[in-house]
Order: structure tokens, then sequence, then C-alpha cells
């Protein structure tokens, strides 16, 4: 509708019919289940607020969409429908892999395409706002929700993959087609210190603007619908009731004027924190930092009318949070059809996970997985001739799609064994368990919510099951091990002190490769783990992480050479944990490791090197490729123009590929310490064998600027470093001026 009749519809409801709006409960409330993953499962409302409510969580489903609308409407005076909104996070029916996975590809215009498709059914089971992406940037991998963050440790590759998953989830909009993007989790919640989940957020502001807020900032440009706040506080201050980060910040500086929901309960938890002493207070605190809905409590359903009767909050309040929340109904066209467009289950399921769907998957988890160790180029294995084992906790897991696939369908996921069985045969080689994903032990500390992922319990004798193995390997040559965290011991909640593989499959590795067997470990997990152990004893390694629906098939490409792996890390992976937090954009500081600062008194640990294992950017290829000759075409830059900064890229052989080509640029001397390098642009290449080819990146004034000394943003002239590499410590460099 217009906005004039929709300003009436709200100048004819009531103050209980507005709050109401601002309410959001689950589906237990009506009648259903409830998937959703917070602790609060009683809360408090009541019959009235359930029929007031104006948004239901995590309900998916036509008919169940259809059920709860239309005994909704039924009921209510005005028929303003319910608005369902869910966690849709890398895929529906159709999982593609985990967003640590996704980001891995490098490759945001396909990722672009790729949540159209996941729009595409989520929006057939009548999904209208997914709570996606999150985009918090993460430079420990101890924190456990790296799994779902495309952007890992860097605000560039973040921001760019913030930006391709709203426009592939809002594709058609307008038009009734795709899902609304509530992007999340404003703001820092990846910056939790020692990695522990919910835990405080402080940094300086300075740091903030620059390293953390550009991938939410990226999201609002692209238009995306809705904002979640973060559980974290900020400078103190729980980012749910944090008014310069949500008002100032948020709704004043970046304009963004859609409505803006907590995560799941946090005004309540705003009490924990101590900012409030009541629920009055904590709702107080939330609706004046311009929050419009509140998930799951009842804080706002009881509180905010007592609120305005006392003068602690004014109706206009109410009514600013309500329009925002009426606007969006009525942008998804939901006055027109409160189903929009979802008609049956039977209807939607036509269009799930349709081959097309499905070999777009597998194409992403192609990309995904990061070739990490390949000694002896073991890998690609020949699919004949060889003596081959595949063994391993995950060898024969559907469990792979991982955590966070709530809606996948698993009757097309096939496992890795299946998928050797389709290119070699079945029988064609040996398979063993080799031990369980976890011990009995560290199983128990998943508590009762182990039960919601599959594999069952452990078995005690971990040891007859390496033996097992190691008996049926004796004939093998090669034996590809399916190793990895279990999917939850990373997402929410996920945070751990160890990340090393299990004791178990440790064992497993070694004692295969004492046996003089050729180990290729293929890893699934959602956070970087710590390899130190097993390196020694792992001639291949190929982190697959939770490579979704078509994670065997994918697995197996790569295995034998019908893909060539070109993903990237998106994050630091530590030699050891005391190294986290790490990434690759420190700062330099008095005393750097290097030719004039040698011996104990330099920025370093005695015990452990300042790099990690492997760095940002860095995947290997079934092919090498050399860069040389980087040239620049200016040396000296003026605001207003264009410096080309051009390299060539040499395929060495012995197949065609494709590389990653990484622009890195450093700001030698500023009015404040600049990082050693930040990424600013990136290209994906594919060449053939042998094949020469020149790449060139722009570099204007715009991107040399930062937040500066007095905290305007801007670039300061002076001398650039400008690296081009194919991760981020390979680099050649070139070095021009910036003059005003
Ligand atoms: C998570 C969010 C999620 C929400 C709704 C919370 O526990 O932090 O990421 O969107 O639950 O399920």
């Amino acid at each position: 509708m217009d906005t004039a009749p929709l300003r009436q519809l709200l100048d004819e409801m009531t103050i209980d019919e507005k709050i109401g709006q601002l309410v959001q409960l689950s589906g237990d409330c009506f009648g259903g289940g409830d998937i959703a993953t917070g602790p609060a499962a009683k809360i408090g409302v009541t019959q009235e607020d359930i029929d007031r409510c104006g948004s239901v969580l995590n309900v998916l489903g036509a008919d169940e969409i259809h059920r709860i609308q239309d005994a909704y409407l039924a009921k209510s005076r005005l028929h303003i429908p319910l608005l369902f909104m869910a966690d849709v996070i890398y895929g529906y029916q159709t999982c593609y892999p985990s967003p640590i996975g996704l980001g891995c590809t490098w490759d945001p215009e396909m990722i672009e395409g790729d949540y159209q498709v996941v729009a595409e059914e989520a929006h057939a089971d009548g999904c209208m706002v997914t709570f996606s992406p999150a985009v918090d940037v993460v430079r420990d991998a101890r924190w456990g929700r790296v799994v779902e963050m495309p952007g890992g440790e860097d605000p560039y590759l973040g921001s760019r993959f913030a930006e391709a998953m709203v426009k592939g989830f809002q594709q058609g909009l307008d038009e009734g087609q795709g899902v609304a993007s509530c992007v999340k989790h404003f703001a820092g919640y990846g910056a939790a210190e020692g990695g522990r989940e919910y835990n405080t957020v402080d940094m300086s502001e300075r740091r903030f603007r620059q390293d953390y807020l550009p991938p939410y900032k990226a999201a609002i440009d692209a238009d995306a619908k809705m904002v979640m706040t973060s559980f974290n506080t900020v400078d103190e201050v729980p980012a749910t009731a944090n008014r310069w980060l949500m008002h100032d910040v948020l709704r004043e500086e970046w304009g963004f004027d859609g409505p803006l929901i907590t995560d799941y309960a946090a005004i309540l938890e705003l009490m924990n924190h101590g900012v409030a002493a009541d629920k009055d207070e904590a709702s107080k605190l939330a609706l004046d930092a311009t929050v419009d809905i509140d998930m799951k409590t009842d804080c706002y359903a009881h509180s905010l009318k007592r609120l305005v009767e006392k003068g602690r909050i004014s109706e206009q309040q109410i009514d600013e949070a309500c329009w925002r929340v009426l606007s969006l109904k009525n942008e998804l066209g939901l006055f027109e059809d409160p189903y929009r467009g979802c008609t049956t289950s039977d209807a939607a399921r036509a269009i799930m996970c349709t081959p097309e769907k499905l070999s777009s998957a597998r194409a992403c988890a192609d990309e995904a997985m990061v070739l990490l160790r390949n000694e002896g180029q073991v890998l690609p294995l020949a699919k004949e001739g060889g003596r081959l084992a595949l063994v391993g906790p995950y060898a024969d897991s559907k469990e792979i799609v991982g955590m966070w696939a709530i809606h996948a369908d698993r009757s097309h996921s096939c496992t890795v064994k299946e998928a050797f069985d389709a290119v070699l045969g079945e029988g064609a080689y040996v398979y063993a368990k080799g031990c369980d994903v976890l011990g009995p032990e560290e199983y128990g500390t998943l508590g009762e919510f182990a039960r919601f992922a599959g594999g069952g319990e452990p078995a005690e004798d971990q040891e007859a099951l390496i033996a097992e193995a190691v008996s049926a390997c004796a004939d093998a040559d090669t034996v590809v091990l399916c190793l990895g965290e279990h999917p939850l011991q990373s997402g929410e909640a996920g945070a751990r002190t160890k990340l090393r593989l299990p004791a178990q499959q440790q064992e497993l590795v070694r004692r295969l490769h004492d046996l003089g067997k050729r180990t290729i470990c293929v890893l699934f997990a959602g956070r970087p783990l710590v390899l130190t152990d097993i390196l020694p004893y792992a001639d291949a390694l190929l982190m697959a992480w939770w490579p979704g629906t078509a994670g065997g098939e994918a697995v197996a490409d790569i295995l034998f050479g019908d893909a060539n792996p070109s993903g990237r890390l998106t994050m630091s992976f530590p030699a050891t944990e005391g190294q986290l937090p790490l990434y690759y954009a420190q700062f330099p500081t008095g005393r750097p490791a290097g030719k004039n600062h040698t011996g104990r008194f330099v920025t370093g640990y005695l015990d452990a090197p300042n790099f990690g294992l492997y760095p940002f950017g860095y995947g290997l290829s079934y092919h090498t490729s050399a860069l040389s000759d980087l040239t620049l075409d200016r040396e000296v830059l003026h605001p207003g123009e264009e410096l080309h900064a051009s390299i060539t890229l040499e395929n060495e052989g012995p197949v065609a590929g494709t590389d990653v080509v990484q622009l890195y640029l450093h700001d030698c001397t500023g009015s404040v310490t600049r990082p050693i390098k930040e990424l600013k642009g990136f290209e994906r290449v594919t060449t053939e064998s042998g094949e020469r080819r020149e790449v060139s990146f722009t570099i204007t004034e715009e991107m040399l600027r930062f937040w500066r000394r007095d905290m305007t943003f801007g670039s300061e002239p002076g001398r650039f470093d400008v690296y081009v590499g194919l991760d981020s410590q390979r680099v050649l460099s070139a070095s021009f001026e910036l003059e005003a």
C-alpha cells in the first residue's frame, strides 16, 4: 500500500497493538516447535501477547506458515500479518559450504548467485527475513562462531562478502521474490576477549571503526533491510543498549532506517550485564537506543506501556519503532499477500535440491576447499592402479553438512565414501572407520546439546577401532583420512582453548604413517585448527570446512583431480593456540623482529614464532604459479587520479588452474601507526598451463583513507608500499608517494 494508508493504519492502532508489533516470539507459542537456539523456553508471555505479536522466529514450511498466519489473522482486529524470520545461514535444503568455507572461495560474484538459490528455496517455504549474513570480523580462532564469518579476519574481504550475500538474498525482493536480509551481529561480536563466547569487547573507537564496522556498513550500503544487535558490550555498554552505536552510528551516520532487532533475549540480558536493574529499565535502554524488536522475551510486551504511562519513554518512540516494522511488512507486500508467495509445502518441494542447485553447491564446495600441504605431490590421486584406503570418522558421515544446516535435505547429500564408490567402484578400495570424532570424555563436554548432532555416542574403546583400521590398511599404499572437529565444537557457544585434533584421531594418523602409508588428511571443521602435531605424519592436508550437501562429491573432485583446488585462507592458521589472536594486518612495533632487531628484545615470544603455520590468503593448487614484474604506472598519486599496479602471473604447469592475486597496501608514516599490510583488492585469475597473464589493480586516494589521529576519516600524504602476492606473505613490492 502507499504511505498514506499505512500512516492511517498506524494512527488507528492502540498502544497495545503498536507494542505488539515490537515483540517477536517463536514457533512454540503458536503450537509448533521451537528450533531456536537460546535458553529462554518459558518467557512469561500471555495468550494476549501472542495474539498481538508482530513477528515469528524460526518457523518455516509453507503449510506451517499458512496455519499460523491464518489463525493469527482470524483473531486480529486490524489484519496486520505476521512477519516470519528465520536463520537461513548457508543454505536451505540445498546447503552450500559454511560461511568460513564460502569466504575461502574469494569469489563473491559466485556467492551472490548461490545466495539467490538459497533465497529461492527459503522463500518457497515461507521465509520472509533471514538472520544472515553474520559479518563479524574475527581474529581469534578460539571463538566458535568463526564458522559463520565469510570474511574471516579481514574487513575488506568481509565487506565484499557482506554485500554479495545481501544482494543475493534480496534479489527480486520488490517483485515478491527473495528474502530480506538481517545483517548481524551489530557490532564487534567477533572480538570477544580471549575468544570466549559472549565475552566483553573493548577496543579503541579507531580500531572499531577501521577494522570491525566496515562489513556491516557494506551490508547496509547493499540495502540490507534489517540489523540485529550483538550480545557483547562495546565500550562497556551492551550493544543492545548502546545508543551511540545504534542511533548515532547506524541510523544517523549510515542512514539505516529499517527495523533493528535484538539478538536472542538480549534485552533481558541487560540485567545480567548489570546496566539495568529490572525489565522496565532494560526495555527503556533498548528503546532509547532505537532497538525496535525484542526477540523472545516479555520485556517490551510488558514494560513499554508502563514506561509510557510513567513518562519515561514517549509514545512517539513507540510509533517510530512500529512504523519501521510496518514499513518493512508493507515493502515485502504482506498486506497484499500475507504468505508472500509461499503456497504449500508440496509446491515448495518441487523447487528444492534440483540438479542445477545441487551442482552449484558442488561447484561452490570445490572452490571452498583449501589445500594446505601436498608433499611430494601425493595429490591428485590416480583413479586406477593405486591401493587406496579410506579411513576416519567423517569418511562415511553425512554430518559434514555442518551444524547450522538446520533445513538441509540430507537425502541429497552423499558421504565421501559414496562419492569414492561412484568414482572408483564399490570394493575397489578398503574402508575402515578408524575412530570416532571425539572420545567419550570430549563428547561429554558438548553436554545435552550433543544429541542435536548425529553420529551418536562414541565407543568406549577407541584403540580397538584404530587397530581395526591399521590392519584393514595393511595392503594399502595410500590412506585418505577424513578427520576433524565435532560440528558442535564450533558455532554459537563453541569456544575452545585447544584447537588440535582429538587424541585418538592424531593417534590414527601417526599409526598409519608409521606403517609407511602415504597419508592424506581431509579435515572437516568450523575454524582454523592447530595442525602442528599432525604435520610430520600428513603428506597432504585438505581443509574441507563443512562443505554442505555436495561435500562428499567435492572432496572426491579435489582428491582425484577433477577439480584443481583454488580456495585460499581467510584466517591465519596458528602454530600454537598461544599465538591467538593472530592476523596478518599487524601493526608495526618499536622493536620489530628482523634484520636490525634480533635476539631477545624484539616483538615476539621465547617459545613460538611470530607467524602462524599458514598465513591469510594461503592455499596450494595442482599447478604452481609465479608472479613477476610488479610495476606502477606513476610514482606520485594525487586525489582524483588513478594509479595502476600491474604484475605478470605465470602458470608454471602442469595443469590449468585458478589463483587469487592479492593487493595489499601499507601507509609507511601516518599520524597514527598503520597496519603493516591491508588487503585492498584481489582477483581470481584462471590460466592454462604455461600461460602468462598480466593482472592489474587500480589504486586511488580513497583507498588510502583511515581514521586519523583527530578521528577524521581521510588520507595523509606520504609514502605507501604496494604488495602483490599469492598470499599475504609471499609478495612483490613497490612504492609510491601520495601528494595532497
Ligand atoms: C544467535 C543468532 C540467531 C538467533 C536466532 C541467537 O542465539 O546469536 O545468530 O540469529 O539466535 O536464532
